[in-house]
């Protein structure tokens, strides 16, 4: 375990009220200058044009009384004017400078107004391209009837449909009027009617201050179904009868939440489950979660997805980590407040079998991670936004809530978890910020239970601390013994007690079957127990990666069928990753992608691609230098 020295430490806590001011490395926004306060948005969303475009009106909170430029986030939006609005509505012409690209950034756009003005309103389109929109054609929807486009804007993809400061330490509220063609139903990241008629003309208000990130529109052949007195589904009419009965303990799961931290603040919580493309698992959008159809599987099994970016409505949402270098503070809270609501609704078994999953799998490959990625607070920062989002702020981040939580107890630290969320409620804070309050509140108040070295090695230190604790799971651990007298030829695979085994189970009996699985045991595994086109993506994803592996092309058609029909990137990519690692694999991967490629996101576009450039060079390198 090495911590960075004390002096750094002491360093960084003394700049702290400076961190908050701090630009964000990852936006051209300069919010000691100005910032925004309110959005209005009114858009068109053109279908076949694959547009959006239309006005932002931004109002502004100056706070440099010398400054004389508005600058914000952009990435391949089209810029048609922009004007200040005076109080009494009078209209003025500004001048703006739009920057060429700098990857990963955008365009910086620089709006020259020295007279401050209150608003400021762009007229603007987005393009086709736009990395955080997704435009479908019906052929590419589940029911075949009618286009369908969604947003992902977490983390730095808002700027590609909306000039903004994209930086989660700026909150602002906003209203929106979307026009759109009749019978289309448009939805946004506020409170949307079920009742509403599709008549082409919608308005949302979103009277929380929220972070651009958590901006999200999506607009389709869309139905509903209330699952309770504030939840409801919604989905392509194919879809939407088995999400709702899939998803109809969300009530129970809020209420849990309620039980815990305090009311729910937003109002109702729905769910949109987007098309098999959809790139995450899900997104924690206000009022309105998006998720992946692959967490649909009949038998509630994966619906701890939901219980994750429920939980965000505290952890992220309602206080949200300022910077992407802090993004462990939305997840890892999250993940662990995941756990509890889990254990509440479904019972500790399956809490218990999830928790092991993540941190098993953290503890086998967290000491291969580059130093700094091993840290919950990587420094220096990661280059990308994107980068950010690692199994460490998940997996790690949750655990050491978990061992909180151990050593202070349940009431202790329940009581100061719940402390934490009102205290910062609506703020976006710093790691150091909700330390401060950990230390004064928790360790300082409860002496004896963790030192406050221990709890900052958690945070700056790499690998897992070694005293570590994990829950544990007989199910599991007579899997570990199935696992091995099969692979040591003693235990044939039809005598395996798989029958029962659910979704978690055959989880974690794949997650540790060995990568160089010999083919003499992967056969028998699927004669005996039909993996091969499970209905299940979490299985087929791991079943696929290591019979590809093992060289068992019988499973290629299945598999080229899973990652056709799926963008989710952590269930398409392993498989892909699995494919690449031999010339015949790599150029049958190409085959599918140039098939796969029109349904798919552009986020899964990129990672598909960069693998396969990766992979081919690595391939054309003279033996001596690869590997
Ligand atoms: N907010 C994240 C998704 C995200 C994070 C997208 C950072 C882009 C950048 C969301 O809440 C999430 O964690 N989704 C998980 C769900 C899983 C943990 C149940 C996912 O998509 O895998
Ligand atoms: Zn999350």
């Amino acid at each position: 375990m090495r911590l960075p020295s004390c002096a750094a430490l002491a360093l960084a806590l003394l700049l702290l009220p400076l961190v908050a001011q701090a630009n964000d490395p990852y936006s051209w926004a300069q919010p000691g200058k100005v910032q925004i306060r309110h959005l209005d948005l009114d858009l068109n969303l053109d279908f076949k044009a694959q547009r959006l475009s239309g006005t932002a009106t931004l109002s502004l909170d100056w706070k440099d009384p010398e400054a004389q430029n508005l600058v914000l986030d952009t990435r391949d939006l089209a810029i048609k004017s922009v004007t200040a609005l005076g109080p009494g509505g009078e209209t003025r012409p500004l001048d703006f400078n739009l920057a060429n690209s700098e990857p990963p950034l955008g365009s910086k756009l620089t709006i020259v107004a020295p007279k401050q003005p209150e608003k400021v309103r762009i007229a603007y389109r987005t393009s086709p391209d736009a990395t955080g929109l997704q435009w479908l054609t019906p052929a590419q929807t589940a029911d075949k009837k009618a286009p369908f486009m969604y947003s992902q804007s977490e983390a730095i993809h808002a700027r590609s449909w909306i000039p903004l400061q994209d930086s989660p330490a700026i909150r602002f509220t906003w209203n929106a009027h979307i026009t759109a063609p009749t019978g289309v139903r448009v939805i946004m990241s506020a409170i949307n009617d079920p009742d509403h008629p599709l008549d082409g003309d919608f308005r949302f208000e979103q009277p929380h201050p929220i972070p651009s990130y958590l901006m999200a529109i999506a607009a389709g052949d869309i139905d509903v179904i209330e699952t309770g007195p504030r939840t409801a589904v919604y989905a392509e009419p194919s879809v939407v009868k088995k999400a709702a009965h899939e998803f109809e303990d969300t009530e129970q799961m809020i209420e849990t939440a309620e039980s815990l931290y305090g009311p729910y603040r937003w109002g109702r919580y729905d769910i949109l489950v987007l098309p098999p493309s959809f790139p995450y698992g899900g997104m924690e959008n206000p009022n309105m979660t998006f998720a992946t159809p692959t967490a649909i599987v009949g038998d509630k099994s994966l619906v701890s997805l939901i219980a994750h970016e429920l939980a965000h409505s505290w952890a992220g949402n309602l206080v949200t980590a300022a910077s992407w270098r802090d993004i462990w503070l939305n997840e890892g809270i999250t993940t662990y407040v995941q756990g509890r609501i889990t254990e509440a609704v479904y019972g500790e078994k399956q809490a218990n079998e999830e928790i092991l999953l993540a941190a098993r799998r953290l503890k086998a490959t967290i000491d291969d991670m580059p130093e700094n990625a091993q840290r919950l607070v990587p420094e220096p920062r990661p280059v990308g936004a994107e980068d950010a989002r690692t199994r460490v702020a998940y997996d790690k981040g949750s655990w050491f809530m978990r061992t909180l939580e151990q050593r202070f107890g349940r009431r202790h630290f329940d009581a100061w978890l719940k402390s934490y969320f009102n205290h910062f409620a609506w703020h976006s804070i710093t790691t150091e910020q909700m330390m401060a309050w950990l230390k004064k509140n928790l360790i300082e108040k409860y002496p004896g239970n963790m030192s406050w070295d221990e709890a900052t090695e958690w945070v700056y230190g790499t690998g897992i601390p070694d005293d570590a604790s994990l829950p544990t799971s007989k199910a599991f651990a007579a899997i570990d013994r199935q696992r091995e007298a099969f692979l040591a030829g003693k235990l044939p695979a039809a005598e395996l007690d798989a029958a029962d085994w659910n979704t978690q189970e055959w989880m974690y009996f794949l997650n540790r079957l060995p990568k160089e699985t010999d083919l003499d045991r992967i056969k028998p595994l699927d004669a005996a127990w039909h993996l091969t086109g499970t209905p299940n993506a979490e299985i087929g994803m791991r079943w696929y990666r290591r019979a590809i592996a093992a060289g068992d092309k019988a499973v290629w058609p299945a598999a080229a069928e899973h990652v056709t029909h799926i963008g989710r990137l952590y269930l398409t990519m392993p498989v892909y990753e699995a494919f690449v690692q031999t010339p015949e694999g790599l150029a049958f991967a190409k085959q599918v992608y140039a098939r796969a490629k029109a349904g798919y996101h552009p986020l899964t576009r990129h990672a598909v691609e960069s693998l396969f450039a990766s992979a081919t060079d690595q391939q054309a390198a003279p033996a001596s230098t690869s590997g």
